[in-house]
C-alpha cells in the first residue's frame, strides 16, 4: 500500500536492526529515499547489506545519545520513524543507565532534532510494556498501570515527552505501542534474544527450548508486515484527530507461550520431523513479565484504517519458512 504519490525520504533510526531493517526494505521498495542511523549496539550490517547498492538509501553510522548525530540524520529529512532503543525487559534490570541514555536521553535528541530541522512527523516505537500492572484485557489505550520495569519506564517517558513536544512545539508525533514483534531478521542471538527467534534456533538445532513459568501466559504476538503497515498508515494520515497520540500495533488476538511453542515445533517439523520430538522444559517465571497481553486494535482500525493482515498463525509460518531458508 502506497498512499501517496509523492515521493518522500524517511529517516528509519535503528534501521539496522529488526523493525528498522523491515521499515527500511518496504520503504525503498515504493521508492522513497530512505536514512537509516543506526550504532550497531544491536543491530547488524548484514541486515541493510542488500540496501546499501540502492542510491535512494543513505546509511549513517552514529549514535542518537550525540545530538550532533542526530541532527545530521534529520537533515533534509520528510519523516522520522524512530525505532532506536535498547530493548528488552531483563538488560534493562541488568543496566538500567544505559537503557535510560539510550531510550530517554537519545529519544529526546531525537525529538529536538527533529523539532528543529522541521519534519512533518515524528512516528515512534512505543511499547506494550507500558501497560505495566494493569490487569484489564484488553489493553485500550487510555488505561495504563505502573510500569514493572526500568525499559518500561523508558518507553513511558518517550510518550510523555512526545506529547510535550506536541503541545508545546506543535510537532506531529505519533507512538506505535508495538506488542511482541516477530519475524524475519529478529536477531535469534544474545542474553536478551526475543523468544521466538530464541527457541526457532533451538528447535532447529534440536535444543529444548526453556519456558518461564508455566507457559500460561499469553502474547498478542504481532507479525512485522503488520506492524510496517502501520507505520504507513502513522506516516501519511490526514485526520486531523489521527495525530499526537498512541495506538497499539498488535493482531488482536492472544496466545499462549505454550500454544507458541507447540505451533512452532510442527511448523519447523515440516521441514525436519525429528523436530517434533524435541521436549519442551520449563523453568522459573521472569522478574518483570506481564502475565497477559492483548490489545485493542479499534482505535487503530477507527483513526488510522489500521487492518493487520497476518494472524499469529500465519506470521509465524512467513517467520519459520525465513528462518529455516536464512539460519539454518
Ligand atoms: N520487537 C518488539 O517486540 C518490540 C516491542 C515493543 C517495542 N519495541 C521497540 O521497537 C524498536 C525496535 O526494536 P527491535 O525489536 O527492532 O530491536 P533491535 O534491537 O533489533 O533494533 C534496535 C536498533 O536500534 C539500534 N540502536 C540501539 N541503540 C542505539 C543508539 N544509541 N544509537 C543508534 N542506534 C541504536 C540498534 O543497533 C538496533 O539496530 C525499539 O524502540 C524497541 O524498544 C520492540
Amino acid at each position: 500500500m502506497n498512499q501517496s504519490k509523492d515521493k518522500y525520504t524517511v529517516l528509519v533510526t535503528g534501521g539496522a536492526g529488526f523493525i528498522g531493517s523491515n521499515l527500511c526494505e518496504y520503504f525503498l521498495g515504493i521508492g522513497h529515499k530512505v536514512v537509516c542511523l543506526d550504532n550497531f549496539a544491536t543491530g547488524h550490517r548484514h541486515n541493510i547489506t542488500p540496501f546499501l547498492v540502492n542510491p535512494n538509501f543513505t546509511f549513517i553510522e552514529g549514535d542518537i545519545r550525540d545530538l550532533s548525530t542526530c541532527q545530521k540524520a534529520v537533515d533534509g529529512v520528510d519523516y522520522v520513524l524512530h525505532q532506536a532503543a535498547l530493548g528488552s525487559v531483563p538488560r534493562s534490570i541488568q543496566d538500567p543507565i544505559t537503557s535510560n541514555d539510550v531510550n530517554v536521553s537519545g529519544f529526546l535528541n531525537m525529538l529536538v532534532a527533529a523539532r528543529d530541522a522541521g519534519v512533518k512527523r515524528f512516528v515512534y516505537a512505543a511499547s506494550s510494556s507500558t501497560y505495566g500492572d494493569s490487569a484489564a484485557l484488553p489493553k485500550v489505550e487510555d488505561v495504563i498501570g505502573k510500569p514493572l520495569s526500568p525499559y518500561a519506564v523508558t518507553k513511558y517517558v518517550n510518550e510523555l515527552y512526545a506529547e510535550i513536544f506536541s503541545r508545546t512545539y506543535g510537532m506531529e508525533t505519533i507512538g506505535l505501542r508495538y506488542f511482541n514483534v516477530f519475524g524475519k531478521r529478529q536477531d535469534p542471538n544474545g542474553a536478551y534474544a526475543a523468544v521466538i527467534p530464541k527457541f526457532v534456533m533451538q528447535l532447529m538445532q534440536h535444543e529444548s527450548p526453556v519456558i518461564n513459568g508455566d507457559g500460561l501466559f499469553s502474547r498478542d504476538f504481532t507479525y512485522i508486515d503488520n506492524v510496517v503497515q502501520i507505520n504507513e498508515l502513522a506516516l501519511l494520515t490526514t485526520h486531523p484527530k489521527a495525530v499526537n497520540t498512541v495506538y497499539n500495533t498488535a493482531f488482536g488476538d492472544r496466545t499462549t507461550l505454550n500454544q507458541m511453542v507447540h505451533l512452532l515445533r510442527d511448523y519447523l517439523a515440516v521441514y525436519d520431523p525429528m523436530i517434533a520430538d524435541v521436549p519442551i522444559v520449563y523453568g522459573p517465571p521472569r522478574v518483570g513479565d506481564i502475565p497477559h497481553s492483548l490489545a485493542s486494535v479499534e482505535k487503530a482500525n477507527r483513526l488510522l484504517g489500521y487492518q493487520p493482515t497476518f494472524s499469529f498463525a500465519d506470521g509465524l509460518k512467513e517467520a519459520v519458512d525465513w528462518y529455516w531458508n536464512n539460519l539454518k
